[in-house]
């Protein structure tokens, strides 16, 4: 079945072609883009995503092609659209059309197109049981904090955890640990929640700041600074956090079980919470 899809103003379905050959982000891969959830069609953390998605198209200079209103309204009327009640919403913005030239003039319009899909969020059972993943080189631009396209080392990194039966890769770059291929990473070390700062080495994951909030608000001590990977044997729990996984434990790194080999009591609470400030936003609205 097409998704609703909307494009530069108006609204189709994905079953419409609607991107010409020369559009930069098929070209360069020359776009930022934006993931975020939806639940009884009530968009989840939308503020969040908005502000990275702003800053985005502005460190990489491409024209806003909406103000943060617009967007929220246009992602509404995309939702008002959708058949399925929850799911998750694809943007992109890219810097549009043009005869392919490495060199881009200021005055290009861009692409926008978001659409909707149906997504099967992790149930109780797979919430419980947690992921295993495998340590990859991070061979990514130096860029990380920027959601781009550029997503090959990312796509590349999942493949071969797909090939060696896991479900993520662990991105370590000479011994430290950034974050997932599609993920943040979070370790409790000491009775401290440990993640990577933000910084260039890492996306900016807006239910990693969420899930921060969550354990200071219980009284949990958060750090954020760099983690060697050898750390990660005495980590009592490890979690990854993204939009699609919410709170995820990580039970297994490069076939060697690790944070207890199950879920532990704080990854269950912090999931726990989650789910309730998801459940906040869909009641407010
Ligand atoms: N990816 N780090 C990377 C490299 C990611 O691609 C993602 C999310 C995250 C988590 O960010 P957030 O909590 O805002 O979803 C961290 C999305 C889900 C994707 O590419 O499909």
């Amino acid at each position: 079945m097409p998704d609703v899809l909307y494009i530069n103003g108006r609204f189709t379905t994905t079953d419409e072609r609607v991107l010409g050959v020369e559009d930069r982000g098929f070209l360069f891969g020359d776009a930022v883009y934006e993931v975020f959830k939806f639940l009884r069609k009530t968009p989840i953390f939308l503020a969040g995503h908005w502000r990275r998605l702003e800053r985005g198209l502005r460190a990489i200079e491409i024209p806003l092609p909406w103000d943060e209103s617009s967007f929220a309204s246009t992602m509404r009327d995309l939702l008002e659209r959708t058949a399925c009640d929850d799911g998750i919403v694809y943007i992109e913005v890219s810097r549009g059309e043009a005869a392919r030239t490495h060199f881009y003039s200021d005055d290009m319009k861009p692409t926008a197109i978001a659409y909707s899909r149906r997504y099967t969020f992790p149930d109780a059972a797979k919430k419980a049981r947690g992921i295993r993943m495998i340590t990859q080189r991070d061979v990514r631009w130096r860029h990380c904090d920027v959601k781009s396209v550029n997503l090959l080392p990312n796509a590349m990194a999942k493949k071969a955890a797909q090939r060696a039966g896991v479900d993520e890769a662990l991105l370590v770059d000479d011994g430290l640990v950034r974050e997932g291929a599609s993920s943040n990473l979070f370790a409790v070390l000491d009775g401290r929640v440990v993640t990577h700062p933000l910084d260039e080495h890492i996306l900016p994951g807006v239910t990693r700041d969420h899930a921060i909030a969550l354990a200071r608000g219980r009284g949990i001590p958060v750090d954020e600074r760099v983690i060697a990977v050898n750390e990660l044997h005495s980590a009592s729990e490890i979690f990854v956090t993204a939009t699609t996984l919410g709170v995820m434990p990580v039970v297994q790194i490069d076939g060697r079980a690790c944070g207890g080999g199950t879920r532990g009591p704080l990854t269950t609470d912090l999931q726990r919470a989650l789910d309730d400030a998801e459940s906040r936003e869909v009641a407010g609205g």
